[in-house]
């Protein structure tokens, strides 16, 4: 636990009494409440469902790891803030200068800092992201009205994605890539950042079936390859249509793309108060890219998994 900072004894405490097992980076993961994360992770989570207080107005912006977060948040803060677009998109949005985590910041993150952050600067609605899996979030955010988006990606180009990320975290010493069998079968297994992947895509997946007013499930794909149609439905889901004008559409849709996005000066050089540069976010941004990386028995593994913890269910990843 040593290299986690303001660990308090009570943390310390129920960390140590949870299954745990390597992680991909040399650290440990830890089974809590059935999700595994790094310690870091867990010191974050706690304190959210402990202190965090959702507003009715709260836009949550849920995912997987490495589903394409970034360009949703990139896409839900330009819905939010269209009048950027009457004004002069091209030159003054925020997008085009600051970091989309800093815009649009993970709860984790704001309670790694502060354990009572102050949210009042935010304006309403609040715009706020998570990738606490839907069982684990703090009770009253599932009682309350607030809205929650969630993204998910096939688990196959979620795999090579978070596999890629984690090898820009290896500290150097052990070298630029850490095993793709081992780490391939740690994610078949559950055991990766908020695994099982599978168990985090059912439990949003049941919540928007239940929900369909409180919850949106979108996946990487669909967006992809109807980006205009799911920003519509987006914006209705939200309160926020657009009008008949769909210039608006358009300009939003560039605004967002990987191409546009990725070549920004503040995501070419800049870094996050993490560490993190904000680069490694931006790869390649395509779907179907696992077929460089996995063997047929991994393929076939996976789509067994796949196959068997959605059956029964409608979802297709
Ligand atoms: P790849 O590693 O497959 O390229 P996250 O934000 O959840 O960490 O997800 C990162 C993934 O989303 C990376 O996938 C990244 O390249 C991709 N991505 C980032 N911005 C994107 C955009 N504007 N459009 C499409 N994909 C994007």
């Amino acid at each position: 636990f040593r290299c986690v900072n303001n660990l308090t004894d009570e943390r310390r405490e129920l960390i140590s009494t949870l299954p745990f097992e390597l992680g991909w980076l040399p650290m440990f993961m830890h089974f809590y409440q059935g999700f595994w994360y790094t310690t870091r992770q867990l010191n974050m989570i706690l304190p959210v469902q402990h202190q965090f207080r959702a507003l009715d107005s709260d836009i949550i912006l849920a995912s997987t790891p490495k589903s394409g977060t970034i360009w949703l948040k990139a896409i839900l803060f330009s819905l939010l803030h269209q009048s950027y677009y009457y004004s002069n998109i091209t030159v003054d949005h925020p997008l085009l200068r600051k970091n989309l985590h800093e815009l649009v910041p993970f709860l984790e993150f704001l309670h790694m800092l502060d354990m009572n952050p102050d949210l009042s600067a935010f304006t309403s609605p609040r715009l706020l992201a998570t990738h606490i899996p839907f069982g684990s979030l703090p009770e009253f955010m599932k009682d309350f009205e607030c809205k929650i988006v969630y993204l998910c990606r096939n688990p196959k180009d979620t795999y090579v994605s978070l596999w890629q990320f984690t090898n820009n975290l290896l500290p150097k010493e052990i070298g630029t890539t850490s095993s793709l069998e081992e780490t391939f079968d740690k994610f078949c297994r559950g055991v990766s950042m908020d695994g099982p992947f599978w168990d985090h895509v059912l439990g949003y997946y049941k919540a928007s079936l239940e929900m369909p007013h409180k919850v949106f499930f979108l996946t990487y794909e669909e967006m992809k390859e109807k980006p205009r149609e799911q920003l519509k439905r987006l914006a209705s889901f939200l309160g926020c249509p657009f009008s008949e004008d769909e210039e608006e559409v358009d300009e939003i849709l560039r605004l967002c793309s990987f191409d546009n996005l990725s070549k920004l000066e503040v995501n070419q050089n800049g870094k996050l108060s993490t560490g993190h540069e904000n680069k490694s976010f931006f790869r390649k941004g395509e779907v179907g890219d696992w077929v460089s990386y996995l063997t047929p028995d991994m393929i076939e593994r996976i789509d067994r998994i796949t196959e068997e913890k959605f059956h029964g269910s409608d979802l297709k990843l």
